[in-house]
């Protein structure tokens, strides 16, 4: 499973480079305004910042709602990098330009997914990536996860390519569910990622050889 970081922090970013485990990036307009980037231009310089950071995918989402505004600036997102790949919106005019997009080799993220019949069109659509947002349908009380089982049967049953990149990610075992269930890709914070690192018994365990170690060398 590819690990994504959800996030425009240039400093988290980093952090989950260094820890050489990283396979991309995905962003979206509140996470950019989160860290202040605002204004066409300084949100392109931001995504190539991103881009100098790390060698994968870096998922740049459009604000237009209509076909034609989405088209132009996907254009422009995706001629600034050769790793950005534009976001889009499920709505019946991010569809229409997934497929536009598509046919012109230009990869996509559909995002804000929330139900297996949204998925099968993002991947009629030709979809690179498509983006189910777990976490938000845990918090009104829906199985997240199931959503991403489900879509792997439809994609498996017609083997359709379009990777499942599990968004929406709050916490480390969304993570350990998410590669049980076989999502493609994860996106999620730093905390989770790094959750992944931690037990006690490794804590303790190490702590216990530095120990002996110093015994046996003084
Ligand atoms: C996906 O690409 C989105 O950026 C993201 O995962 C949304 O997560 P949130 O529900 O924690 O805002």
């Amino acid at each position: 499973m590819k690990f994504f970081i959800d996030t425009a922090n240039l400093n988290d970013i980093a952090e989950a480079q260094a820890l050489g485990v990283l396979d991309g990036v995905t962003t979206n307009p509140s996470l950019m305004a989160k860290e202040g980037i605002t204004g066409a231009e300084n949100i392109l310089a931001h995504y190539q910042k991103i881009c100098d950071l790390v060698e994968g995918d870096v998922s740049a989402e459009v604000i237009s709602t209509d076909f034609e505004g989405m088209v132009k600036e996907g254009e422009a997102l995706a001629a600034l990098h050769p790793q950005i790949v534009v976001k889009l919106p499920l709505i019946a005019d991010g569809i229409k330009a997934c497929k536009y997009f598509s046919d012109k080799g230009i990869r996509t993220n559909v995002t804000l997914v929330f139900s297996v019949g949204q998925a099968l069109l993002a991947a009629k659509a030709g979809a690179t990536y498509v983006s189910p947002f777990i976490g938000r349908l845990d918090d009104i009380s829906t199985d997240g996860l199931n959503l991403i089982s489900e879509i792997r049967l439809i994609y498996d049953n017609y083997g359709f390519e379009t990777e499942i990149l599990a968004a929406s990610v709050r916490h480390t075992m969304h993570i350990i569910d998410c590669a049980k269930l076989g999502s493609d890709v994860m996106t999620g914070p730093l905390s989770a990622i790094k959750g992944l690192l931690r037990h006690p018994l490794t804590d303790s365990g190490l702590a216990k050889f530095l120990e002996d170690y110093k015994k046996g060398n003084q």
